[in-house]
């Protein structure tokens, strides 16, 4: 089989590579490296095909669409520090760029995978949350919001397509998925508690703590992916994939300092300090996995301990 990943050398889209060249598949790469990198496919050197190159060029998403058997596109401008310091090149990139690549599919009615996000569900506090379940937003004017916005416009967008061109699209809303390669650069909190805790630095919990998480490892959250890929049945619909053990955020930095057994210790910094005026965190988020269980038989394996050891091993 042929695989095009978008974003195939960053952090989920490389462990995607890595599951696909081992089962024998020929898989191409697509990444611009602004928050992807080199490193991360380095081992794939020979393995792959990397293409240098942005998702909104449409001549080159069509060639590498065209040539593909199933396209995963993993492509996005994420993370807060990133969505809040570009805030128009991240708009541009969910939204232009995942046109680009759901019109290619469809101009070659390819298999796709489109990776959204628990972030759709905005504040919500109704938890766990479910596919069905309402967005709730602030304005679009914080720009924080924005990523939710343009992922569910690429949501929607892949669904109309579905609806009238048979596009044979899966979306995968994500939940906090964390593990090996992942960068605490752009304000994911597991790398950066970790990365911490083993140079014995200050974890340093933006806000006071209370807020609470759900945990995915990588490793189980490719594992759902690739067996939806490989299932029509779940054609036209979307699936929450997330971890389970919930942990607040004061809690995830103690196991951080038990797992390292680091003598970091723990400080903390407001929101207001943290991110510029106007952020909203969002205090539970949970997800409620219960639909891809029962599509795909999939539960996650490994616990948050597993997580943060993996993620200190590296
Ligand atoms: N990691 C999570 O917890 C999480 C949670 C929810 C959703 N997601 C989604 O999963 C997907 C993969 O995320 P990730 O965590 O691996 O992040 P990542 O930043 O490591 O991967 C995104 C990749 O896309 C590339 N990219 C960005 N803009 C591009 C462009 N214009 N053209 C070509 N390539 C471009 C980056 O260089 C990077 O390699 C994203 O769609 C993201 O929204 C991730």
């Amino acid at each position: 089989m042929r695989v095009f990943i978008t974003g195939g050398a960053g952090f989920i889209g490389s462990h995607l590579a890595d599951y696909y060249v081992a089962a024998g598949d020929q898989v191409t790469i697509l990444d611009n490296f602004s928050t992807g990198s080199k490193a991360n496919i380095a081992h794939l050197d020979g393995k792959v095909t990397t293409v240098e190159g942005d998702i909104r060029n449409v001549d080159l998403v069509e060639s590498l669409t065209k040539d593909a058997d199933l396209v995963l596109h993993m492509a996005a401008a994420l993370g807060v520090n990133t969505i809040l310091e570009s805030p128009i090149e991240s708009i541009s990139t969910n939204i232009t760029g995942s046109e680009v690549v759901l019109n290619a599919a469809t101009k070659f009615n390819k298999r796709i995978i489109i990776a959204s996000t628990s972030e759709i569900y905005g504040k919500n506090p109704k938890q766990p949350l479910s596919e069905t379940d309402d967005r709730v937003v602030g304005a679009p004017q914080k720009i924080r919001w924005t990523y939710s916005d343009a992922k569910a416009i690429e949501e929607a967008m892949a669904s109309a397509l579905h609806q009238e061109k048979k596009l044979p699209v899966t979306t995968v809303r994500l939940f906090n998925t964390v593990g090996l390669r992942q960068t605490g650069r752009y304000g994911m909190v597991v790398p950066r508690f970790v990365h911490a805790a083993l140079k014995n630095e200050p974890i340093t919990i933006y806000g006071d703590g209370t807020q609470s998480r759900v945990f995915c490892h990588v490793a189980d959250a490719v594992q759902a992916i690739v067996t939806m890929a490989a299932k029509d049945s779940t054609i036209g619909d979307v699936y929450n994939v997330g971890g389970t053990g919930e942990v607040t955020i004061k809690e995830l930095a103690d196991q951080v300092l038990a797992v390292t057994g680091s003598q970091s210790q723990i400080t903390y910094t407001p929101y207001s300090e943290a991110y510029p005026a106007g952020f909203e965190d969002i205090h539970r988020r949970v997800p409620d996995i219960s639909k891809v269980k029962a599509a795909i038989n999939w539960v996650p394996t490994k616990d948050l301990k597993q997580i943060i050891s993996d993620i200190a091993a590296q």
